[in-house]
């Protein structure tokens, strides 16, 4: 059967969906911006290093990764014998869309000797390019590995510049790249929403823009946030974060007050990742049922690549 064939879908997804997962073996591995429900019925739910973590240990016939493409070929790198599919093939991501292989190879090749650390949002042809693969929970410790060489960072130029302020390295050789979702959070907008909850804490990930960082109290990737925010469940926080992560922090302490920092244009949902939100309940159904479509890294890039991924998962 074709792997993207769209079949009469039962009433009861979610226990479908279950069924799909008993039947065939299946792991379902999700990111913290994917919707509740998809989030609900997933194996583990985690952040980038969590799930990269996740898919080094598992033991399963079949992955079923609900994410972005670069997360499902991370997974695929870790597991070359177990099918890795997704709920929909488009789900790609900006930041990594903004680093083709072909030009970071030449942008590598204009400084030689340059070290390589590579965060983890990147497609396989770059990763395969690179020394030391990182997240943002641990970047700032990826980056004391390479103490006294010259250093390439790629391809979050907000990372780079928080992991810079971090640890002192003003040297950095950055790749100018940005996320549509972290990058536009308005600072004016932030700023007026302090202004009617003082007593608010703001949590904020390293990917925004210095003008939302300089605001913020504490600086975390996903996970740290939703640690951050369930710590103190009478405490307001104001999060500069993917509307998915609201969900995970709810789960833990319903009654807290949480606020959205708002995005660039009032108008616009710009803290939904447009990537992330095109798996859906029917698609994560679908892709069980199908098999399909899958994620496949061709071997020889998937072993080059597979050497950074590793190297950070020893050293985290
Ligand atoms: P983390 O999962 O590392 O917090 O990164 C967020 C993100 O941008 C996922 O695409
Ligand atoms: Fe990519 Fe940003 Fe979406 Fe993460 S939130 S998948 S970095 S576009």
């Amino acid at each position: 059967m074709p792997q993207d064939t769209v079949l009469p879908r039962p009433a009861d997804l979610e226990e479908a969906i279950l069924e799909l997962k008993r039947e065939k073996g299946a792991v379902v591995l999700a990111h913290f911006y994917q919707e509740s429900e998809v989030q609900d019925l997933a194996d583990v739910v985690g952040d980038s290093l969590a799930l990269a973590r996740a898919a080094q240990q598992i033991d399963c016939e079949m992955i079923v990764f609900c994410g972005v493409h670069f997360m499902a070929e991370t997974a695929a790198i870790l597991n070359p014998g177990i099918p890795v599919v997704v709920p929909d093939m488009a789900a790609g991501c900006s930041l990594a869309d903004g680093c083709p292989p072909e030009a970071f190879k030449s942008f590598v090749a204009e400084h030689p000797g340059a070290k390589v650390l590579t965060y983890i949002n990147a497609s396989a042809g770059v990763k395969a390019m690179s020394d030391l693969i990182c997240t943002s929970s641990n970047a700032v410790k990826m980056v004391a590995e390479f103490e006294g060489e010259d250093l390439i960072f790629a391809p979050d130029r907000h990372l780079a510049r928080w992991v810079a302020r971090e640890t002192g390295r003003d040297d950095l050789i950055v790749w100018q790249g940005a996320c549509i979702v972290h990058e536009l959070f308005s600072a004016k907008g932030l700023a007026k929403l302090k202004i009617q909850h003082p007593d608010a804490e703001v949590l904020a990930h390293p990917e925004c823009d210095q003008a939302v960082l300089d605001q913020a109290d504490f600086i975390a990737s996903t996970t740290g946030i939703i640690a951050r925010a369930v710590a103190s469940p009478n405490r307001p926080s104001i999060v500069a974060t993917e509307d998915g992560v609201f969900h995970a922090i709810r789960k833990q302490v319903p009654e807290k007050e949480l606020y959205q920092a708002p995005g660039m244009d009032e108008s616009c949902e710009c803290n939904r990742c447009p990537y992330m939100r095109l798996n859906t309940l029917e698609k994560l159904y679908d892709c069980l049922k199908n098999e399909g479509p899958r994620v496949v890294v061709p071997e020889e890039l998937a072993k080059q690549a597979l050497v950074p991924i590793e190297r950070m998962l020893s050293l985290s």
